[in-house]
């Protein structure tokens, strides 16, 4: 790599990028590999083909999938880059071509933007498809076993343009509940909700009208409702044109809650107190209430309007419940979980929706800690009140817990993660059960090479 890509920290240690596609057939196992667990583990994370263009934004970095294949006591392991249109023209070219820090600064001879992003951020099966999601751009379908890319996946040209990295599952139906935030292409704050029959039949979009372009990562679902969170980060092309952030924090903006009646009819709005929040861990139903469970930082890490730095001593993500109330003037109540910092909240997905207990994540790090990343993994227990981790040691990152179930009952299961052990310059996939997170991992597949820290994983059981 070159100069630029060695001093940015987001292309360095256990961000650096892969440079390699490997089938591991049989991995070394420590420990004890529960014999009942069989499926795939995948994560995707950016992994940029070549030096980017500077400055770099890892949001837009090339797609890279991983699998840990698990069956039969063996672990085998395999890594392709996601070919988008993008991934293409440069490998064709050999050198990056396109910016990753906003609209502008491509190559002279980039030619336009192909429309399939990067496929960098998050996966989820649906009616039989394996789909790499970047919220700007439609999914990229995979094959789950060869990871080959199969192409753009458009829901058979029913879905007009992008769409969310998170969609959610209902556990009862099996529809797949989405969004596409900004689906127009243009900055008015609009977002689409739509669902997919169990089958994969798109419905259309219904347009919801946000109080402003921000980001909106992630959103939850009820049984009736989805549930968005407006933050005060705002976008805008005019203010990039003149110079200043294309994406700021303006917490004068406030943040608006929406509650949005999957059936159709007018969303409810709820006015609170700045913060931003990327990740949702749940939400339900409770009389008439929405109890929302998130991990929320005080400040965003983007600049102020006028383009100053970010406060980055109040970046810290912890958890905290909401409780929208429709019947209650201002009709928004919060309140901290648990003091630990942590973020990629997770659950045992068939409580997607419902009243839940168990909720998974990955702390000691990450932003506002000083170190970019997290080192341990935590299960908190909303019944309790308790947040039972595990260090992974010094000089290990840890990726974001992803549950596989065992039993029927919530929670009984194991969580799955990669870790990077800045030591060794290696990864691995470590199986903890989710009931004693504390005591460490169970088992652990190791890799003779480095795999870095991405976003979002999957995982897929075999039938
Ligand atoms: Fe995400």
């Amino acid at each position: 790599m070159t100069d630029v890509a060695e001093e940015d920290p987001y292309l360095a240690r256990g961000f650096a990028p892969l440079r390699q596609e490997f089938d591991c057939p049989d991995l070394a196992i420590e420990g004890a590999l529960p014999p009942e667990l069989l499926g795939t583990y995948y994560r995707v994370g950016p992994n940029p083909q070549f030096a980017p263009r500077p400055p770099y934004n890892p949001l837009m970095g090339d797609g890279m999938v991983h699998a840990f294949r698990i069956a039969h006591g063996r672990v085998g392991y395999r890594n392709r880059w996601v070919r988008t249109g993008r991934w293409v023209r440069e490998n064709a070219a050999g050198r990056a071509l396109f910016a990753t820090a906003g609209p502008f600064g491509d190559d002279p001879e980039a030619g336009p933007r192909p429309p399939d992003g990067v496929a960098n951020t998050s996966l989820v099966w649906h009616a039989g498809r394996l789909l790499a999601l970047e919220e700007g751009a439609p999914p990229v379908a995979i094959d789950p076993v060869t990871l080959e890319t199969l192409g753009p996946y458009t829901f058979g040209g029913a879905l007009p343009r992008n769409m969310t990295a998170h969609p959610k599952t209902d556990p009862a139906t099996g529809a797949l509940v989405l969004f596409a935030n900004l689906p127009r292409g243009r900055l008015t704050g609009e977002l689409a909700l739509h669902e997919a029959d169990a089958a994969g039949v798109l419905s259309a979009a219904r347009m919801v009208q946000g109080p402003h372009a921000s980001i909106v990562h992630d959103f939850a679902i009820t049984p009736n409702f989805a549930v968005f969170v407006v933050c005060p980060v705002t976008l805008s092309l005019e203010r990039a044109r003149a110079g200043g952030p294309l994406i700021a924090w303006e917490p004068q903006a406030g943040v608006e809650a929406l509650v949005v009646p999957r059936a159709g009819g007018e969303p409810l709005r709820f006015a609170t107190a700045p913060c931003m929040v990327w990740h949702v861990m749940n939400a339900f139903e409770d009389g008439g209430r929405i109890v929302l469970d998130l991990c929320e930082q005080d400040v965003a890490m983007f600049p102020t309007v006028d383009g100053a730095a970010p406060d980055a001593g109040r970046a810290a993500q912890r958890l905290a419940r909401w409780d929208l109330d429709p019947g209650r003037p201002g009709g928004v109540t919060r309140r901290r979980l648990h003091d630990f910092v942590c973020e990629y909240p997770r659950i045992d997905e068939r409580r997607t929706g419902r009243p839940y207990r168990y909720g998974y994540v990955a702390g000691l790090g990450g932003p506002g800690t000083g170190d970019l990343f997290q080192r341990g993994l935590a299960r908190f227990d909303h019944a309790t009140g308790e947040m039972a981790v595990w260090d992974a040691g010094p000089g290990v990152a840890v990726s974001e817990p992803v549950f596989a179930p065992r039993g029927p009952e919530e929670g009984d299961g194991w969580l799955l993660a990669n870790t990077y052990d800045e030591a060794s310059e290696a990864g691995s996939l470590v199986v903890l059960d989710a009931s004693d997170v504390a005591a460490g991992p169970v088992a652990r597949a190791r890799l003779t090479h480095r795999m870095p820290m991405g976003f979002h994983g999957l995982w897929i059981p075999q039938p």
